[in-house]
């Protein structure tokens, strides 16, 4: 090594060692900085990102104006995916109206940073997420053009906002009831005339008003027992996509997984394994890639002790990325929020013990656990992706 690369290596460590991750990941190796994770998956074709928010300056949150999480972007992700702002909750706020500050803000920023960021969700076909005045919306008399006016202004304001710009979406989030695997129904989709023809057409009007981005069904079937219903619901509407042609080009996999007690994570795996592979191989043999686009790890079933939950945590994420990686059609993977700290799971699965949910790369301290280094590890052993 050059005495130019370690004076260049002591400057950019006194400057921070985030920063010297992201920037110089070479170097970085050269010496005791570990890599950043998407350094490590630009060299296998692949790319690692995360979920993040819009705050004002030095909030405490999620977001791109805390310079510690800021720092952990810089980091690890070579994309973003806003966790809230680019849902009609946020972007919509009345019928003919939008609001896009926040996401501008964020798309600026992920710019700035040399980051790609994707678009989540141009429909969040779920009456709980719908924003308060669509849920009883009063369509009119020509109720079914009043809703396709709705859902294709929607897309095409988007859409054409950030032309060139943002580069994939979640056209449609969460479509399949769990339950029965049966297509939810809504509002808006009743006013259409039925989902099928909704869902086909807002994949349409994405197409159109983003000619060159990939366009993505995103949803949370999973490979843990209790999916099977989800999974085999989701194959059904993927396949209805081929047959009427509709402009589908992957299936986003949020992969929000948790391991349901604390057995060894090879033995849930073998559990689990077959009828998830199945699932993967008729949605590749249908021509989808495939996405990693909510990554985390619920511990709700865990051991208290965190030296145990932690690895208990990163062994299970080894052993469902052993399977996700296995596809060469998966070349992206996205946490959905680096850190436990800002995780939604601390609100929407709180654990029993009343201790904070570690299901992110780095805790609450912003320091990195065992499940980064399994990412790392995983991405390490991953085959070249062309
Ligand atoms: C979640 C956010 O993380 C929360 O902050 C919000 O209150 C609800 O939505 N599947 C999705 C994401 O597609 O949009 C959800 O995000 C998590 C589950």
């Amino acid at each position: 090594m050059s005495l130019d690369t370690v004076r260049l290596d002591r400057r950019t460590l006194l400057a921070g060692a985030a920063t010297a991750a992201a920037t110089l990941p070479l170097v970085a190796r050269a010496t005791s900085v570990p890599p950043g994770l998407n350094a490590l998956a630009t060299e296998k074709g692949m790319r690692i990102g995360s979920a993040f928010a819009w705050s004002p300056p030095g909030a405490d949150a999620g977001s791109f104006a805390n310079p510690a999480y800021a720092a952990l972007l810089q980091r690890d992700c070579g994309l973003l995916v806003p966790e809230n702002q680019l849902k009609w909750q946020a972007t919509r706020p009345a019928p003919d109206r939008f609001d896009f500050t926040h996401v501008d803000a964020m798309l600026g920023w992920a710019e700035a940073h040399r980051m790609a960021m994707r678009g989540h969700t141009l429909l969040w076909h779920k009456t709980e997420y719908f924003p308060r005045w669509l849920v009883g919306y009063d369509f009119g008399a020509t109720a079914a053009s009043a809703a396709e006016r709705l859902l294709t202004t929607h897309i095409e304001t988007v859409c054409k906002r950030y032309a060139g710009r943002i580069h994939s979406y979640d056209v449609v989030n969460e479509t399949v009831d769990e339950k029965t695997g049966e297509l939810r129904e809504t509002s808006l989709s009743r006013a259409f005339g039925g989902t099928v023809p909704m869902l086909d057409h807002a994949f349409h009007a994405a197409r159109a008003a983003a000619p060159q981005a990939q366009l993505v069904y995103n949803d949370y079937m999973s490979w843990e027992p209790g999916n099977a219903a989800h999974r085999d619901g989701v194959l059904r509407l993927l396949e209805g996509f081929r047959k009427r042609g509709v402009p589908v080009d992957a299936l986003g996999v949020q992969s929000h997984i948790e391991p349901a007690g604390d057995a060894p994570a090879g033995l849930l795996a073998a559990r689990q394994e077959k009828p998830w592979r199945a699932f993967l191989d008729a949605v590749t043999g249908m021509g989808y890639d495939l996405l990693i686009t909510e990554f985390d790890v619920a511990d709700q079933h865990l051991p208290t002790d965190i030296t145990l939950r932690d690895r208990q945590v990163a062994d299970y994420a080894g052993a469902y990325l052993d399977v996700m990686f296995s596809y060469p059609q998966l070349r992206d993977l996205l946490f959905w929020g680096m850190c436990d700290r800002y995780s939604w799971l601390k609100g929407f699965k709180p654990r029993k013990d009343g201790s904070t949910p570690r299901v992110a790369p780095y805790d609450s301290g912003f320091r990195p656990k065992p499940l980064r280094d399994t990412v790392a590890a995983k991405l390490i052993g991953a085959a070249t992706r062309r």
